[in-house]
């Protein structure tokens, strides 16, 4: 079928968005009408260079829809079912699948840029377009595996659910999933864009005591006081470390670092207590380092830890995640800036570069 989608072609250069070829869902595949989708850094990332992903790629990994069709050997999605897609596809039978960590799976050989066979379905002038993770949903259709595509209520609105799909996904569930903040705790959250409101979120629904946001816009750390930070540190105006530390007497039980930054990530390590844990979700460009003191470890039995998509077991969490916000317990509204056309993406893009936006949307009428 034909569709319209936004088409990456080099790094530094803007989508384009236009008319490509979308193949049938083939065995164990989903097609989907997208309804919205979130516009995310992880994106951004592959749009400025900085991860690799072979070009030209149809971009978005974060986003909600409905099923129009399956392919052959289906058996837990239907057409009319409500998803939101889930960018680590899992295959279900790998070390990680069985012991509970599906967003580790490494079951999979082919590449993340196209279907599990290795692939694609999109397709333009008989040239072949990549898949981002496997998700690809700025577009108005998109197949994806059947693990993808996770079921969720009917009364969730689906412009609500894609960011569900990453942002709030990411930032809770490295609260609640990696970090398990106990009640009590003193948690700061360093970068609060989509993903860093969603871990001070998180860190609030796990009953922590201080939330301390760190950024280096105002406009953020206003966000993150209504996503429920008790204290508000703006890293342009000294050391934040040094301040956080101040604040609660050695510093936080955990850090969490939701930028992707070498600096930032010493920091979350830094602005642990002693025993802390520093979580990092921030994902670096792909050749960046970081500068640990070694004895330190040791010596300060403080924990470094990764964080990916929340540690999440996407078809238990994404729709859990839909539950707590239909009873009030999740906000996701207040995360919405602006709602764009697939059209004007690149627009969206620019505002979320220059830190205008908590999170802005596309949507697909
Ligand atoms: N100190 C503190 N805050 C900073 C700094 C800094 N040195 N540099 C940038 N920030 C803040 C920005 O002001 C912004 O509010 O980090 C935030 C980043 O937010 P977004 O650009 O909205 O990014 P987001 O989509 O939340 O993703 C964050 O998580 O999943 C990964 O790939 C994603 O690496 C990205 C990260
Ligand atoms: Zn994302």
């Amino acid at each position: 079928m034909e569709i319209k989608a936004a088409v990456l072609y080099e790094p530094n250069r803007p989508l384009v968005v236009e008319t490509v070829q979308l193949d049938d869902p083939s065995d164990g595949e989903v097609l989907v009408r997208m309804a919205a989708a979130g516009v995310c850094h992880s994106d951004y990332h592959v749009m400025k260079g900085e991860w690799s992903l072979p070009l030209p790629a149809v971009l978005g990994h974060e986003g909600a829809g409905i099923v129009e069709k399956v392919g052959p050997g289906v058996g837990r999605v239907r057409p009319g079912d409500h998803v939101i897609l889930n960018f680590r596809a899992n295959c279900g039978r790998c070390h990680h699948c069985v012991v509970g960590r599906p967003v580790l799976c490494d079951g999979i050989e082919t590449p993340r840029s196209g279907l599990f066979d290795g692939t694609v379905r999109l397709h333009r002038d008989g040239n072949d377009i990549n898949h981002m993770a496997r998700t690809a949903c700025f577009a108005e259709y998109t197949v994806v595996p059947e693990s993808g595509a996770v079921p969720v209520r009917q009364d969730m609105p689906l412009d609500k659910a894609c960011l569900i799909g990453c942002a709030v996904m990411t930032g809770v569930g490295a609260a609640t999933n990696t970090a398990r903040i106990q009640p009590g705790a003193n948690v700061a959250v360093i970068g609060c864009g989509g993903v860093g409101l969603n871990a001070v979120q998180g860190a609030a629904l796990s009953g922590a005591d201080r939330i301390i946001a760190v950024d280096v816009l105002d406009n953020k750390l206003e966000y993150a006081r209504q996503f429920g930070a008790t204290d508000l540190v703006n890293a342009g105006n000294g050391d934040a470390v040094a301040r956080v530390t101040q604040m609660t007497g050695g510093g936080v039980d955990y850090a969490i670092e939701a930028i992707g930054r070498s600096s930032t990530i010493q920091q979350a390590y830094e602005m642990c207590r002693l025993g802390g844990l520093a979580v990092i979700v921030g994902m670096a460009p792909e050749h960046d380092t970081i500068e640990i003191n070694a004895l330190s470890l040791p010596r300060t039995e403080r924990a470094i830890v990764g964080s990916y998509y929340g540690s999440a077991r996407p078809w238990v969490d994404l729709p859990k995640l839909a539950d707590l916000y239909m009873n009030g317990r999740l906000m996701i509204d207040e995360l919405i800036s602006r709602s764009y056309k697939l059209e004007d993406i690149n627009t969206a893009y620019d505002a979320l570069g220059a830190g205008e936006v908590a999170r802005s949307i596309i949507e697909f009428s």
